[in-house]
């Protein structure tokens, strides 16, 4: 029996996050606790917690898991585990350990899909160096999956939402699009190559990309995941109390997704984007409505935003271009605070 996961859930992958929006109301009420040791907490909305062991070692701590963005169990299975992975990454952190988490429907899939799952996950682990020592399996429906990641740090190593500094220039790594991409793909609009193209990134680590952020000593970066590029930018100028200036036009782009806007495939997930993050935005008349739907785009598993000083972003993009992310660009810079976070335009 060929399993297609895709049947089972109406939106997978980052895009099934709560609203930033609910996410922030509820926050308020988690106690925050104390100790000189935690060196990251959710005050930033960092991508990972980050715990000091001694002088010379730091946790980072992160997990993630989400319904089917894909067909294919072994693929679900490697994207969710490359976007889990993806958080240690976009704190500079080296990947070491990790747990499953599994949610499981065994009344309706063969058991085998589950096994194709796990294994896509242990895949995706071994490329990036991590060892998976362990998980938690619940039966439920729709299937869901992800990793609980622990990584090594340097305690003053750590690159942060906080870290962007006015004069940086905003780096993006991977072209973005995923989510629209695939709504067309439900709709049957979106073609097999702009799908092949977008499972293709979502497994794509970001390995190398942190590796050139520890080889610059960049401090300033987070992962493009459910909030879109605009959510998650502005939750680093809001950490960072800098405005980001974006220039939407200079996104790169997977395939056809400037035209699928055009055609209506914008997922439910980019107005709740929207919403989060219009009142701290500054849009200039002119700013295409396409290009502001793109940038609120939910992405499973996207690149990295680094926030790098301008002598060094020649290098920086060679070096990203070389290692696996040909479409790395400037897409950006951050100012000095502006009356809003974030500043979109062409
Ligand atoms: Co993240
Ligand atoms: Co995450
Ligand atoms: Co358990």
């Amino acid at each position: 029996m060929k399993v297609d996961l895709l049947q089972m859930v109406e939106t997978g992958g980052c895009s099934s996050k709560i609203s930033p929006r609910q996410l922030e109301e509820f926050l308020k009420y988690l106690p925050v606790p104390h100790d000189p040791n935690i060196l990251v907490n959710i005050d930033t909305h960092d991508d990972a917690g980050v715990y000091r062991v001694n002088d010379e070692l730091a946790l980072v701590f992160t997990t993630d898991f989400f319904p089917p963005v894909c067909s294919d169990p072994f693929e679900f299975g490697q994207i969710a585990a490359a976007n889990s992975i993806s958080d240690v990454y976009a704190m500079g952190g080296t990947p070491v350990i990790a747990l499953n988490i599994m949610m499981f429907p065994s009344s309706s899939l063969p058991l085998e899909a589950c096994a194709e799952i796990l294994k896509g996950g242990a895949d995706i682990a071994s490329e990036a160096g991590v060892r998976i020592i362990g998980g938690h399996t619940i039966d439920d429906f729709p299937p869901k999956y992800g990793l609980a990641v622990v990584g090594y740090i340097h305690p003053e190593k750590i690159i942060t939402n906080s870290g962007a500094k006015p004069g940086d220039l905003l780096i993006l790594t991977k072209p973005i699009g995923i989510g629209v991409i695939l709504a067309g793909q439900r709709m049957k609009m979106s073609s097999e190559k702009d799908v092949n193209l977008a499972k293709k990134l979502m497994k794509t680590l970001n390995y190398s990309g942190a590796e050139v952020m520890k080889k610059y000593n960049i401090k300033g970066a987070t992962d493009v995941t459910g909030y879109g590029l605009a959510g998650h930018a502005l939750k680093m100028a809001r950490a960072s109390n800098v405005t980001i200036e974006m220039y939407l036009g200079k996104v790169p782009l997977i395939g056809d997704t400037y035209r699928l806007v055009d055609d209506g495939c914008i997922p439910g997930a980019a107005f709740r984007n929207l919403e989060f993050v219009e009142n701290d935005s500054h849009l200039t008349m002119d700013v295409r409505y396409n290009l502001k739907m793109i940038c609120m785009d939910a992405q499973t598993s996207g690149g990295l935003l680094m926030c790098v000083p301008p002598e060094v972003s020649e290098n920086i993009l060679s070096d990203l271009h070389k290692t696996g992310f040909p479409r790395s660009a400037v897409i950006g810079r951050v100012i000095e605070k502006k009356e809003k976070y974030l500043n979109l335009e062409n």
